[in-house]
């Protein structure tokens, strides 16, 4: 097999880094390795506005200092974004995507949307402008099991809108089911699909056989082992349509572990190792560089990298880093429970 792999340096498209303290001990994590990412703004307040969204890029820039990484932004939508500030989005390289939260559906999500129809004038400018739309993909509805939200978004929400807007670019964020990879498969303009690394590696049984373990618990949450293959037939498909966000979305260990635990999962630091991993078992390491490296960089109408990463196989399985500190908190790092044998080499750490 295979013991040394260089690719281009990879970009995250779907990123968390929060925050003040969080912030400056998560970002050098993702600075390490990636070149570019996709920094989400559910922040409290969300980042809903070009002001908000450049001060926090300043705030990124310096936690991120020394290394060769560019934040992008994505705006937060509201009930309120008025078209022109989708304008301005679109006229400043510093946002590429907007983020639609449908309100009440992960963290920090109550300012998001409630009605769809509220925001479609916000959404046809975005349509005329290219503006790319970012979702999360699930209904909220109480009487929608949690396992059926992502279907039941699609049916319900996400193929009404898009035939009623096709100019419209979309990206369902961290796709979780057979039924999103094969509505991505279908649809035959304007839609791509973010899948992560947690994704392609657990299944719902990690969060709840034999114990629960709250660290697996993620929005949307982990499905049966049928939907774990689709996403991995589909992330080592070389359909550009699917690409790497990793979704790492560090919270405290108090946080998670709580009688109301938060949803999400460090995994930055461990990314590329877990998803060499994956590629390497599917015995289609040749194309982990076009997930985590170019496809997704065309999508949001970049170059791919000039710079590369090498990542290395050892004999035995790597011991991942357990945890980091954040200002005197713990913050867990994603372990899939099985062994991964990869590690990204440190002089290809920048
Ligand atoms: O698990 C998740 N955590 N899913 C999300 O959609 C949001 C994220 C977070 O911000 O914690
Ligand atoms: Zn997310």
């Amino acid at each position: 097999m295979t013991d040394q792999l260089t690719i281009r340096r990879p970009d995250d498209w779907h990123l968390h880094l929060r925050d003040g303290a969080m912030l400056a001990a998560v970002a050098p994590h993702t600075a390490r390795h990636f070149g570019r990412a996709l920094i989400m703004p559910n922040l409290v307040p969300p980042v809903t506005d070009m002001a908000a969204a450049l001060a926090y890029r300043e705030r990124i820039t310096s936690a991120s200092k020394g290394f060769d990484f560019t934040p992008y932004m994505a705006l937060y939508l509201t009930e309120d974004t008025p078209p022109e500030t989708i304008h301005a989005a679109a006229a400043d390289d510093a946002v590429i995507a907007v983020k639609l939260y449908p309100a009440g559906a992960t963290t920090n999500s109550a300012s998001g949307v409630r009605n769809i129809d509220r925001v479609i004038p916000t959404l046809e400018a975005m349509a005329e402008t290219g503006l790319p739309l970012a979702i999360h993909g699930e209904v909220t509805t109480d009487t929608v099991d949690i396992f059926d939200r992502e279907k039941r978004f699609i049916d319900d929400v996400l193929d009404p809108l898009r035939q009623r807007l096709p100019e419209l670019r979309v990206v369902m964020e961290h796709i979780t089911t057979a039924d999103a990879a094969d509505y991505v498969a279908s649809a035959d303009q304007g839609l791509a699909a973010t899948i992560t690394v947690h994704h392609l590696m657990i299944t719902r049984n990690h969060i709840l056989a034999g114990g629960i373990r709250p660290h697996f618990y993620c929005l949307p949450v982990a499905k049966r082992s049928r939907h774990r293959d689709a996403l991995i037939a589909a992330a080592i498909s070389g359909d550009p349509r699917y690409f790497m966000g990793t979704d790492s979305a560090p919270h405290t260990d108090e946080a998670k572990l709580s009688p109301c635990g938060c949803a999400g999962m460090f995994t930055a630091p461990v990314a590329m190792a877990c998803l060499a991993e994956v590629f390497a078992n599917h015995g289609h390491l040749d194309r982990l560089e076009d997930f985590t490296s170019v496809f997704g960089a065309h999508f949001y109408g970049f170059s791919p990298s000039e710079q590369k990463i090498t990542l290395r196989r050892h004999e035995e399985p790597v011991s991942v880093m357990p945890v980091i500190e954040a200002d005197g908190d713990q913050v867990t790092v994603f372990d899939p429970m099985s062994p991964v044998h990869w590690s990204v080499d440190d002089e290809s750490q920048k």
